[in-house]
């Protein structure tokens, strides 16, 4: 669409904004998923994103969000500008709300990651066209559909099942609280009393119906789960705050092993949003074994975020 087009295009609806799994209702995350498993079947006609341009700007390192949005973007048709927030005015102080006002006149859609979730409320608020969320500091919810979609891959509706979260209540552990939510599985997480979750975030998803557990026993939370999950100790967002050794310290007794794994379902399936470091919060037996689904659901990014662009294009 052109500049001159889009910036007369007052009146339409508000721009389907993919930031938080708790903003969306589960029949839309379900309708997003749907399109993701026929996009891994091939079943996606066409070039639907053909004449289309999405942003794609990260303020951190990425592997698997930069390749599997720019890869995907491409397999449906689109074109991809890929930008790291040090080569833009956003990395010296230009502000969210300018940059969303600018780059809605050029392109289709942003996704954005960030270590400051305000950043991407104030790119949201102002951009006229769908801001989708790359991961910040206190989530990751493009994670989730993957990994929903993986689980249910491997093992059928995650609704009712148990999921077992041992390690950091981090972004990632913040998102898996709310799908609980959102698609109806228990969570049970085990963390160190200090990385546990926000109280606030547990008490909504309670409010919500979820079953949510919290514990500071990783035996207890993995006991006869259908699948495990962990990821790193240190997350990007705290590579600055000098607690790297004491969180370590703290994180050892959730390390996801062999040991910890016989407590879960025999047919219990391994996840972990990688990257991994090998070692610390995984053991390359867990990681390399039968039950590890890791690479699956590395995969499945790509194919849940072809479902997420497209109902956020108001494709699907
Ligand atoms: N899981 C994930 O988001 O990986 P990247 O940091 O490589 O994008
Ligand atoms: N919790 C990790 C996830 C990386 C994809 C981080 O934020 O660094």
């Amino acid at each position: 669409m052109s500049a001159m087009l889009k910036s007369v295009r007052g009146g339409d609806a508000p721009p389907r904004h993919f930031l938080e799994l708790m903003d969306l209702e589960p029949a839309v995350l379900r309708r997003m998923l749907d399109v993701a498993v026929r996009a891994k079947r091939g079943e996606l006609a066409g070039k639907p994103l053909a004449g289309k341009s999405i942003a794609l700007i990260f303020e951190k390192p990425s592997t698997r969000t930069r390749v599997s949005f720019e890869v995907g973007i491409r397999q449906l048709g689109g074109d991809v500008v890929v930008l790291s927030s040090k080569d833009m005015q956003l990395g010296r102080g230009e502000t969210p709300a300018d940059t969303a006002k600018v780059l809605s006149r050029y392109v289709d859609a942003i996704m954005l990651r960030t270590d400051n979730v305000r950043k991407i409320r104030e790119l949201a608020e102002y951009a006229t066209v769908p801001v989708i969320n790359g991961l910040t500091d206190v989530s990751h919810p493009c994670q989730l559909m993957a990994d929903v979609m993986t689980f249910e891959e491997h093992r059928g509706p995650i609704a009712g099942q148990v999921v077992a979260w041992t390690g950091d209540g981090n972004n990632v552990a913040q998102s898996f609280i709310q799908a609980a939510a959102r698609f109806g599985f228990t969570l049970r997480l085990a963390t160190p009393p200090e990385l546990a979750p926000p109280a606030e975030l547990i008490a909504w998803a309670r409010a919500q119906g979820a079953k949510v557990e919290l514990t500071n026993d990783p035996i207890a939370a993995v006991r006869d789960a259908r699948c495990v999950v962990t990821d790193s100790w240190v997350s990007m967002s705290d590579e600055r705050d000098g607690r790297a050794e004491s969180r370590h310290n703290l994180l050892a007794p959730y390390q996801l092993n062999s040991a910890l794994l016989k407590h879960a379902a025999p047919d219990a399936i391994v996840m972990h949003c990688l990257p991994a470091h090998r070692g610390e919060e995984i053991t390359d037996e867990v990681m390399d074994g039968p039950q590890s689904v890791v690479f699956d659901e590395a995969e499945n990014r790509l194919h849940a975020q072809k479902g997420v662009l497209l109902w956020a294009l108001g494709l699907a």
